[in-house]
């Protein structure tokens, strides 16, 4: 099924956004403000955005069966389902629903997809605004507790990476069904280009928890600080393997090797060493690398073509890396959806524009 977006005029869209930053508050925000607020919010996120057409699958689909009786959780426990876990916020939303058309748009059985959505606030708003554009999904929203985090959160280089909903991604054993035993994490700032039931099928061998593009290139060294290496015990971390860089915001993950092995308390054990002395500069990153970089089962570069916000400081243009393309990632400082609005693309952007269901008062489809 084809999908068209209509671009509206540059000053219409400039003129339209201007009225609609009135209303976007931060979502940490959304707390502490009087709900006449929220329900202006709320209409707004809502009709903000676009439905997206239906999708169906293809005849050699399997059919979900389900072992649980409650029909409100349809699917939450199928095995045949591709589990495909995702943050929501009110900040990213225009971009995880991208995210969510690209994955249903490439897959050869989108209904086979189940969504499991972990936002921290503003839940209610956020189930309605996924509901009036996918009508049609699998899903079920979890509330992540702000305050299981927070107190372990030290400050990174970007302060977009200290929000504590980032570090949702290491709760996601515990968030889920016990039902769930492999689900595909996915950042908010992507887009598939490839049928995701590939990537979910990846074979994590006899022990591997997880699973994503290894870049052995990268200068490992550079994600710790000096305290880090010089210190005698600590330097000895990844003393018995080889340990490459890769990016957690494209993973495959066992969640029930997970659970076995505790990884969320290694990784909070990470985080509290971080606290007492700074052993990295980034946010939810390093605790991953230390507990798996070396351990992990490798994908092929092609699902994560990351790095297309640009770096971490000033957002520049960057190119694809050389290889096939199944996921297109725009990790760092840019977005493309920002760029975009302010008329100052880079090439790349023009990629992620068709998955866009930003509504407009000016667009006739709606
Ligand atoms: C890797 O990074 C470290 C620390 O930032 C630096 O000292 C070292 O020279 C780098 N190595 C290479 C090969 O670039």
């Amino acid at each position: 099924m084809k999908f068209k977006s209509r671009r509206p005029q540059p000053r219409a869209l400039v003129a339209f956004f201007l009225i609609l930053s009135i209303f976007s508050l931060p979502a940490s925000s959304s707390s502490s403000s009087s709900s006449s607020i929220d329900d202006v919010k709320s209409s707004t996120i809502i009709h903000q955005f676009k439905e997206a057409p239906e999708f169906y699958n293809s005849p050699e689909c399997a059919s979900l069966t389900d072992n649980e009786e409650d029909s409100s959780d349809r699917y939450i426990c199928s095995e045949e389902a591709v589990h495909v876990a995702m943050t929501l916020d009110t900040t990213y939303i225009r971009g995880s629903m991208a995210a969510i058309l690209s994955v249903l748009q490439h897959s050869s059985c989108p209904q086979n997809t189940f969504f499991h959505f972990v936002c921290s606030s503003s839940a209610s708003l956020l189930r309605a605004a996924i509901s009036h554009s996918f009508p049609y999904l699998n899903f079920q929203l979890y509330t992540f507790d702000d305050s299981q985090v927070s107190g372990l959160i030290s400050s990174s280089i970007r302060s977009a990476l200290d929000c504590p909903l980032n570090y949702a991604r290491s709760y996601l054993a515990n968030l889920l069904p016990i039902c769930v035993r492999r689900v595909v994490y996915l950042d908010s700032d992507l887009i598939l280009v490839d049928d995701i039931a590939k990537l979910a099928a990846t074979p994590l061998g006899e022990n591997k928890v997880l699973a994503a593009p290894e870049y052995c290139n990268a200068n490992f060294t550079s994600y710790f600080t000096p305290t880090f290496w010089s210190n005698p015990s600590l330097s000895l971390t990844f003393a018995d393997r080889r340990p490459c860089y890769f990016n957690t915001g494209v993973m495959v993950i066992d969640l029930e090797r997970w659970r076995e092995g505790d990884y969320t308390t290694k990784i909070e054990e990470w985080m509290e060493l971080q606290k007492r002395m700074r052993i990295y500069d980034l946010g939810s990153l390093p605790p991953f690398l230390l507990v798996f970089a070396g351990n992990i089962a490798s994908v092929d570069h092609r699902w994560n073509q990351h790095g297309l916000g640009g770096d971490n400081f000033r957002g520049l243009c960057r190119d694809l890396h050389p290889g096939p393309v199944s996921l297109l990632h725009w990790s760092g400082k840019g977005k493309p959806w920002v760029r975009l609005d302010a008329n100052r693309p880079c090439p790349l952007d023009a990629l992620w524009a068709p998955y866009d269901l930003l509504n407009t008062p000016f667009s006739l489809d709606s």
